[in-house]
């Protein structure tokens, strides 16, 4: 098989890094990927939101299926792009990725259909929203209904912190168009945990549930960043709370998108707070996470492309999706200063120290260089390892990643920490 994966990120190394153990694999390319990907097939210098110049590449390569990383491309329909070419490709259509296109959409879907998520309103207006402001309870959350690359959640502690979010939003567009429509709600108080489905749009297959650390420095002080790491699984979502996120989030989702015409299919990452009423839909995503992929990806025992292609050409609900027993953490580095203002350009030394038979390297924004690798992003890499017990990937992911070095290099200590007080 020919495989494109579509975009940059660790996120998209791990695709590829777990396509690439396909023995059904002929030729892999990557668009546009990082020094990471290099080693894996050839990247392609097209950018992932280029979907005309994406589907005329699928054309001429003769590509039997492309993978989508990001959000945006879907959003933008370029899985509709491909199937009108009649080129296979593994992802939600425009229609279906409004769930994480517009939060609008979303916030309205589950009302309709009674899953459970923060009670909130939605605001086409400065004014009503103004209005609104003056009868919530605090914190509030303020969101832009749009895609603004996880920037567009503002958490409330005040009425003028909210009244400002609703002016950046609304008023000065600080995200643009993303924020024409904004989204009040409710705070929901609990731990979060991510789940990930595979489906057809009527089976579907979970991932295992992993968490997220989304500030930027340890204890979860400081900004949100795109995430500094992740474990799995997750023990906040225990048996119980998968069962009910079966029953009361992932099937009444495929059967509500289904009954409204936008059958859905692709991963469906449910963003959730488990809360003392139970798990809630904070979010939906119509892709895999970055990071939780790199710790996701390493403990699916199948092969992703038989996976994958069940799902576009049929028979997916006899494919075995298999997970490991094991656990895995990544850490992240990232550039000094991010999420603020960052450089690039810097060497990053000792990547082949790392032990090969306990850890992989994820990449994020890195690029060769005269025969070096250095720095090109906010997020530059990640390290996985796997372990029989959450503690020993931890102690492992920490050992391995002391190997590598960058000037500025910045990352979180405690990742997985939140864990290891179920065991
Ligand atoms: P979202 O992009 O909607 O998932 O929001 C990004 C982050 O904001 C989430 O991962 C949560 O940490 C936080 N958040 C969003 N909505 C809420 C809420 N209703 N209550 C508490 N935290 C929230
Ligand atoms: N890690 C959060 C996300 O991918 O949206």
């Amino acid at each position: 098989m020919k495989v494109l994966v579509i975009g940059s990120g660790g996120r998209e190394h791990t695709i590829a890094w777990k396509v690439a153990q396909s023995p059904r694999l002929s030729k892999l390319y990557i668009a546009p990927g990082n020094a990471g990907t290099a080693s894996l097939g050839e990247n392609v210098d097209i950018g992932a939101s280029d979907i005309d110049e994406l589907v005329e590449f699928a054309k001429e390569n003769e590509i039997d299926l492309t993978i989508v990383g990001p959000e945006q491309p879907l959003v933008d329909g370029v899985v509709d792009a491909f199937q009108e070419a009649e080129l296979a490709i593994f992802g939600p259509d425009k229609a279906a990725a409004q769930l994480e296109g517009s939060k609008a959409f979303s916030k309205d879907f589950m009302a309709r259909h009674n899953i459970p998520t923060a009670s909130y309103k939605t605001f086409n207006n400065f004014r009503p929203a103004k209005e609104y402001l003056k009868t919530v309870s605090l914190p509030v959350i303020v969101k832009a209904s749009g895609l603004a690359a996880g920037k567009g959640v503002i958490i409330c502690q005040s009425i003028g912190e909210a009244l400002d979010a609703l002016e950046d939003i609304m008023k000065r567009h600080a995200f643009g168009e993303a924020g024409d429509k904004v989204v009040i709600e409710e705070f929901l108080q609990g731990e979060e945990v991510s789940i990930i489905a595979i489906t057809d749009g009527e089976n579907y297959k979970m991932l295992l549930p992993s968490q997220d650390h989304k500030p930027a420095y340890d204890g979860g002080r400081g900004p949100n960043t795109g995430g500094m790491g992740a474990y799995a699984p997750a023990p906040v979502a225990s048996e119980e709370v998968v069962e009910i996120v079966r029953k009361d989030i992932i099937e009444p989702t495929l059967t509500g998108m289904k009954e409204e015409g936008h059958q859905y299919t692709g991963f469906l990452y449910c963003g959730l707070m488990i809360t003392r009423d139970g798990p809630k839909v904070l979010e939906y995503n119509c892709r895999l996470g970055d990071p939780e992929t790199q710790v996701i990806l390493p403990l699916l025992e199948s092969d992703l492309l038989d996976v994958l292609e069940s799902v576009i050409e049929g028979g997916f609900a006899e494919e075995p999706v298999e997970l490991s027993d094991d656990f895995a953490t990544c850490v992240v580095a990232a550039s000094g200063g991010y999420p603020g203002k960052y450089s690039k350009g810097k060497e990053i030394t000792g990547l082949s120290d790392v032990d090969a038979d306990y850890a992989e390297v994820f990449h994020a924004g890195t690029k060769e260089r005269k025969g070096k690798i250095v720095t090109d992003g906010g997020r530059v890499f990640g390290v996985t390892c796997r372990g029989e017990t959450l503690q020993k990937s931890i102690d492992r992911v920490y050992e391995e990643l002391d190997k590598i070095k960058f000037n500025g290099m910045q990352f979180r200590s405690d990742i997985g920490r939140k864990g290891l007080r179920y065991y």
